[in-house]
């Protein structure tokens, strides 16, 4: 990325920006020439050069406010901090599924609401990110509140566009599966993760630089007109089950013949 991205002396907030996607976020926004504040609840021990580091926990509205509201130049906001432990919701206390909840859509609204602020008194106004998941699209066993929060997040973006056009823009980047330093939690070993990553079209996880990419368009001027979207970073996304499991089933392990008596030939 360089300067023509036009994010050369802007101000970039990444929440959860100092690991894992948020990193990769952090470090594409810094390689465009934006200054970068990164927050998490933990100190990281080391950033890329010259990313400020704040200790924030996004769920805390009162001291979010005092952290965004202490970003009088802020232009950009990128809602990353989120994720989930694997937690069927039959199996585990209510509470913590309240929690991810919490995490994966409260605090983003938390955020953004502070970040709004700030941004419709900024003479060019600004845009905010939300890093959303293909999770909320697909029934997502194991992770059903995160999935819901993600489904969540998606619509509060498009409602945001409407309520803060026409100074702000907000859009989503809806992630699939990201190598991550914790990817093995959730996609398993090496192996698991060679294996769960031939089933992406692209043949590959997502890196988090791929993400910051993506992240660095929707905050660029070339994405001007973009607002209210959500943007699929997911390879291709995710093959039908049911095409691999009627091919095994099929003898020989062909696809089955799907014509059938109402599909004559000359239709074709
Ligand atoms: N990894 C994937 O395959 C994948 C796929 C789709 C979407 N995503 C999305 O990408 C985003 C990042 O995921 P990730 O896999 O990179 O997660 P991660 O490795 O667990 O990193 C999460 C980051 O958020 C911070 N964080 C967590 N809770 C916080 C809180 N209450 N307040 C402030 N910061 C907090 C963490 O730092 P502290 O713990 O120190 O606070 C950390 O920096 C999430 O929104 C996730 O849903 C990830």
């Amino acid at each position: 990325m360089t300067d023509t991205d036009g994010l050369s002396g802007m101000t970039v907030v990444v929440t959860g920006g100092a690991r894992g996607v948020g990193l990769g976020i952090t470090a594409a926004f810094r390689a465009a020439g934006a200054e970068v504040v990164a927050c998490a609840r933990r100190e990281p021990e080391s950033l890329p050069e010259g990313v400020r580091f704040e200790r924030v926990d996004v769920r805390d509205a009162d001291a979010v406010e005092d952290f965004i509201g202490g970003i009088p130049d802020l232009d950009v906001l990128v809602n990353n901090a989120g994720g989930t432990p694997y937690l069927p919701v039959g199996e585990s206390d209510v509470r913590r599924h309240a929690k991810v909840i919490e995490l994966n859509l409260i605090a983003p609204l938390i955020v953004s609401r502070a970040a709004n602020r700030v941004l419709q008194r900024r003479p060019r106004g600004g845009s905010i990110i939300m890093i959303g998941s293909v999770s909320g699209h697909r029934p997502s066993p194991g992770t059903a509140a995160y999935a819901a929060a993600k489904a969540g997040l998606e619509n509060l973006t498009v409602s945001l566009a409407v309520e803060w056009a026409p100074k702000v823009r907000v859009n989503a980047v809806r992630v699939g599966m990201v190598r991550t330093e914790a990817a093995a939690a959730h996609y398993g070993d090496a192996s698991g993760a060679a294996a769960v990553a031939r089933t992406v079209p692209l043949g590959r996880l997502a890196d988090p630089a791929d993400v910051g990419a993506a992240c660095v368009f929707l905050a660029s001027p070339a994405a001007a007109y973009v607002s209210g979207a959500a943007l699929p970073l997911h390879g291709g996304g995710e093959r039908p089950a049911y095409l691999d499991a009627a091919a095994t089933a099929t003898a020989g392990g062909a696809p089955p013949d799907r014509r059938d008596d109402a599909w004559r030939e000359d239709d074709a």
